[in-house]
């Protein structure tokens, strides 16, 4: 059996400091793939990767500026050895608040973090991906991608989004080589939830009824690591 299925692959992971982007992080390199993690906190970032070894790099970046991530974006790939050929669409908010309730300004906010900054991105691997006829974009959807909460205006709306343009980049990428997968979890304990804190705030799931992020690692690898004729459309997962 082969243990290390992605050596000599190279992958951007977004928000690879904490919760599912770290444990996707830590299947690529158990994997044998080279890893440039990207997050907005410096500190956190070196932690892991002091953890990770040498096939991870650290990034520090507001995904949401372009001016930060035209500087930071070419260093991770140079990094990478100069091409991704895994891109994981990851970092991500999770604002609630119901519409009424939600600013414009935090509207927008929240679609700049879930659906603008992970299109950047995309845009940015892309025609190297599809020069090399090959490469795989994962990205991180959500249970609020097909169906709605209240609470969830925002978010949904980021996401059903981040749903359409992954249905559409598939359906323009068919044939190219280039594959795309988009990975849904239920809620999954992680520190997303910290400032709910959904084991006393009624109406929410508790931590250890949820999904662990490792679950989610699992379900990305795996599409990672199916023969590269089979794409891997999307995996929805939940409780059982
Ligand atoms: N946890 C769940 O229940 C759940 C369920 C379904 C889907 N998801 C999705 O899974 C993804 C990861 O969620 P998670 O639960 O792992 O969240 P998390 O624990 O809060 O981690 C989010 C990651 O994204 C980074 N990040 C956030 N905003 C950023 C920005 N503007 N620029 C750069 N990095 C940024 C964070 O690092 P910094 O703060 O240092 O920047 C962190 O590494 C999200 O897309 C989320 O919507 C989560």
């Amino acid at each position: 059996m082969n243990t290390t299925p992605l050596a000599g692959r190279a992958a951007l992971v977004t928000g690879g400091s904490r919760g599912i982007g770290l444990a996707v992080a830590r299947a690529l390199v158990r994997a044998g793939a080279r890893v440039a993690l990207l997050a907005r906190s410096r500190a956190v970032l070196d932690t892991v990767v002091a953890e990770l070894g040498p096939l991870a790099s650290a990034h520090t970046c507001d995904l949401t500026a372009p001016v930060q991530v035209d500087v930071v974006l070419p260093e991770a790939l140079q990094a990478l050895g100069g091409r991704a050929d895994i891109l994981i669409g990851n970092a991500g908010v999770f604002p609630l608040a119901p519409v009424a309730e939600t600013s414009p300004g935090a509207f927008e906010e929240t679609l700049q973090a879930n659906l603008v900054a992970p299109f950047r991105m995309l845009h940015a691997v892309l025609p190297g991906m599809r020069e090399a006829g090959q490469g795989h974009i994962v990205t991180i959807g959500s249970v609020a991608d097909r169906h709605i909460f209240p609470g969830n205006g925002a978010y949904s709306t980021s996401k059903f989004g981040a749903r359409a343009l992954h249905e559409v980049l598939r359906a323009e990428l068919t044939g190219s080589g280039v594959r795309c997968t988009l990975v849904s979890p239920a809620a999954t304990d992680t520190p997303i939830w910290d400032p709910i804190d959904p084991d006393h705030t009624p109406g929410f799931p508790k931590r250890a009824d949820m999904l662990r992020a490792e679950d989610v690692a699992d379900a990305v690898l795996w599409a990672l690591t199916r023969p590269p004729h089979v794409n891997v459309d999307e995996l929805r997962i939940a409780r059982s």
